[in-house]
């Protein structure tokens, strides 16, 4: 059982495919001329196969496959099928431009649950954020998850000046389909120009939400990293991520694994482990992935505090989302 030093039993394993993208989102994405990594550099399928496997016989399992974009990866098909023989529940984070691809290996390999990052219902502030022309795309492959009976979350990053315009929006598509909206409070990463001021709290959105609709607290599973509202005559619910108003580091059962095969304890944490490098030399991963278990800090990476406001984000030592996987 993987338990760290404050009781958490760590059953949830978060696998980077590849830190490349077919978007370029600038806040997950600082640099346009990012470096991805690539070939040699990256866990192969078999690599990913016995990694997985290591932290299965540890206690994982769940696994969510992300990126950067994991559907990028042209071996999609070969990692999952491979990973998809072990005891596993498997999910997928994707900006969904390539699902009508993999529609059939999603299934044969028994996903059931996809979430799809998507920050605009708008043409046109779609391109902005993205840079690229891919809504109409995008959102064919919702709609067509939700045909072949997915279960299908959209995250939304909630970033001022922008967030304002759409909220009622993404709250009426709840309306007619069964989906869970999640708006995610702005996080600081490596470069991309966070600061407090930008942050949007869950408490200000549930404010908007409550003067046009009539919501309804909704129970939470454990370890889960949302807050959960259904609204009246609505299919489907919204949901707030609190990370930076109201952390939910108490219960965190998640460890990650970035494209480069480094294990990271958590989203803000500065320490990284080389799995991959101690696979391919023969060396003992289970000791590896142990020792960093034991060192998670208590909250937040031991780097960002609980009040937002005070948080200094030149002072985090942490790479960008695209280089950690979301
Ligand atoms: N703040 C909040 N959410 C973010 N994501 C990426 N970067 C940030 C950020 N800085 C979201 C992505 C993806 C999810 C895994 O995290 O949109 O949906
Ligand atoms: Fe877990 Fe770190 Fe996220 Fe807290 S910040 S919930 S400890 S991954």
């Amino acid at each position: 059982m993987l338990l760290d030093s404050f009781q958490r039993v760590h059953n949830y394993l978060r696998i980077s495919l590849t830190d490349q993208c077919n978007f370029r989102c600038t806040y997950c994405m600082p640099e346009e001329n990012y470096h991805c990594h690539s070939g040699e550099e990256l866990m192969s399928p078999n690599e990913i196969l016995k990694l997985t496997e290591q932290f299965v016989k540890m206690g994982v399992n769940k696994v969510r496959l992300t990126g950067g974009e994991p559907l990028m990866r042209k071996d999609f098909s070969e990692i999952l099928s491979l990973i998809s023989t072990l005891p596993i529940k498997i999910t997928l984070t994707t900006n969904a431009v390539l699902v009508d691809k993999y529609l059939d290996d999603l299934k044969k390999a028994g996903v059931k649950s996809v979430n799809v990052s998507i920050d605009s219902l708008n043409e046109d502030v779609f391109f902005e954020i993205t840079k690229r022309n891919q809504f109409h795309r995008v959102w064919n492959n919702i709609l067509l998850l939700l045909k072949n009976d997915f279960e299908v979350k959209l995250n939304v990053v909630a970033m001022k000046g922008h967030i304002e315009k759409e909220f009622l929006d993404f709250l009426n598509l709840t309306k007619i389909y069964p989906l869970e909206v999640r708006f995610i409070e702005f996080m600081p990463f490596s470069g991309n120009g966070w600061n407090s001021n930008m942050v949007v709290t869950a408490s200000e959105m549930l404010n908007w939400a409550n003067q046009s609709f009539s919501l309804r607290k909704m129970d939470d599973l454990p370890h889960a990293t949302t807050k959960k509202y259904e609204i009246e005559g609505h299919l489907g619910s919204v949901a707030f991520i609190t990370t930076m108003t109201s952390h939910f580091c108490g219960d965190c059962n998640r460890l990650r694994l970035t494209a480069e095969g480094k294990m990271k304890n958590c989203l803000f944490g500065k320490d990284e482990v080389d799995l991959l490098s101690a696979l391919r030399g023969n060396e003992s991963i289970e000791s590896l992935i142990l020792e960093s278990v034991q060192k998670k800090h208590q909250t937040l990476g031991g780097q960002l505090v609980s009040d937002f406001h005070k948080i200094d984000a030149n002072a985090i030592e942490n790479r960008s989302m695209i280089e950690i996987g979301g």
